[in-house]
């Protein structure tokens, strides 16, 4: 669209809004993303740019410049006008995911929902959008429905695809999500911002059956190459993430984090959102590199200091902590990493992603406790465990935990 009417504002707010929800870019870092926002906000100001394509103009604005929440309400703005903005909706829709917005994931949809008809065009991704919202405030069954009416819309919605991953790895549904994935693989491989997540889920069916050799072909085969070809950080953190989880499994995974870390180490400065951090953080430790952990940690403490703007906050509240209990955990004080956690671990939900995510927070601090010398965090362990249960009962990995925590000093 920029090459063929470079005065096409649109067109701006659609390849500088990609890049800011890629989350690898942002103006306080990259003067080149900053002049490229600075000539889309001057194109808007023309007399035929219209209030809506102004609106977006300053959403993708605040955003780039940190000031995610600031960037919801613009959007907001424009659906209560627009409710058919298929943009607006995505991106607040994507925004809330980041920031951890629950609620709003599933609300921001279901108010639009009824100015949507069949017949219209894209119909069924605002199916598949209600239908993540809707399974990320537990509500799974209508969540499964409304993901399967998106890809009988839509066979090849990769979002939808997501959603039904995200149903069975909630309800503890690991053969039939590996079943699901396996025959529909076709229809979402080619879907690039997704694809390389779907086999991120799929992996973790596999951890939860103890499958270990099966998870690390998927990496090997999938996340790996993917991560590493597209860099992108939304691919990096689920190699972050299922390498991780491998090794809190006792998994030894060789040299697979290397690679990794030479892709996370260009944005241990960016700061964009805590989660990335803490995937990044994960990064620099699974790769031993001491160095670059001391100076990332720095820099977020800077960053804390003097930065501004939403991950500002959330960073400064949760972020840093959890970082630096990861870092605990990596020197071997497990005590150290337990305290640092357990005081925020209901604040987490605000460094955004999904519960699915999340959970590797959650089988953090329970290694951690069952690893620390101290029998408070022996018990505090076992107790983690027993709410784990009841909430997930077909979960093999947390009946594996209840295993190693009950073998610990009963007294
Ligand atoms: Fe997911």
């Amino acid at each position: 669209m920029i090459q063929a009417d470079p005065n096409f504002v649109m067109g701006h707010v659609l390849k500088n809004g990609l890049d800011v929800l890629g989350t690898g870019r942002t103006t306080r870092l990259d003067q080149e993303f900053a002049k490229d926002l600075d000539r889309m906000v001057e194109l808007s100001k023309s007399p035929s740019v219209t209030e809506r394509e102004k609106n977006h103009v300053t959403a993708v604005k605040l955003w780039a410049d940190g000031f995610s929440d600031a960037a919801c309400q613009v959007w907001e703005d424009i659906l209560v006008d627009c409710p058919l903005d298929i943009l607006a909706l995505k991106f607040a829709h994507d925004s809330y995911f980041y920031l951890g917005y629950s609620n709003q994931m599933r609300d921001g949809i279901g108010r639009i929902l009824p100015f949507w008809k069949p017949t219209m065009p894209l119909y069924g991704y605002v199916i598949g959008m209600h239908s993540f919202g809707l399974e990320e405030t537990n509500l799974y069954d209508r969540a499964e429905k409304a993901a399967r009416k998106g890809l009988e819309i839509n066979p090849r919605d990769a979002w939808s695809t997501h959603t039904l991953c995200h149903v069975m790895e909630m309800t503890g549904r690991q053969d039939e999500g590996i079943s699901f994935l396996t025959d529909t693989v076709k229809n979402w491989t080619t879907c690039g911002m997704i694809a390389c997540h779907n086999f991120w889920h799929w992996s973790l069916y596999y951890i939860e059956k103890a499958d270990y050799q099966n998870a690390l072909n998927i990496f090997d085969n999938e996340v790996k190459v993917r991560s590493i070809n597209s860099g992108s950080l939304l691919d990096l953190v689920d190699a972050c993430s299922l390498l991780y989880r491998l090794e809190m499994e006792g998994v030894d995974v060789g040299d697979r984090w290397n690679e990794v870390f030479e892709r996370c180490r260009p944005h241990i400065d960016d700061h964009i959102l805590a989660f990335n951090d803490l995937h990044l953080l994960m990064g620099c430790l699974g790769a031993k590199q001491k160095d670059i952990t001391a100076k990332m940690m720095e820099s977020i403490e800077q960053f804390v200091r003097e930065g501004k703007g939403t991950n500002h906050d959330v960073t400064r509240d949760v972020g840093h902590k959890l970082c630096q209990s990861f870092v605990a955990y990596s020197d071997g004080d497990f005590a150290k990493a337990v305290d640092l956690l357990y005081p925020i671990r209901y604040n987490v939900i605000r460094i955004g992603g999904s519960h699915a995510q999340r959970d590797l927070v959650n089988l953090f601090l329970i290694q951690a406790a069952i690893k620390s010398q101290l029998k408070k965090h022996h018990k505090l362990a076992r107790m983690l465990l027993m709410e784990r249960k009841s909430f997930k009962d077909s979960a093999p990995m947390t009946d594996r935990l209840i295993k190693r925590a009950m073998a610990l000093h009963a007294d």
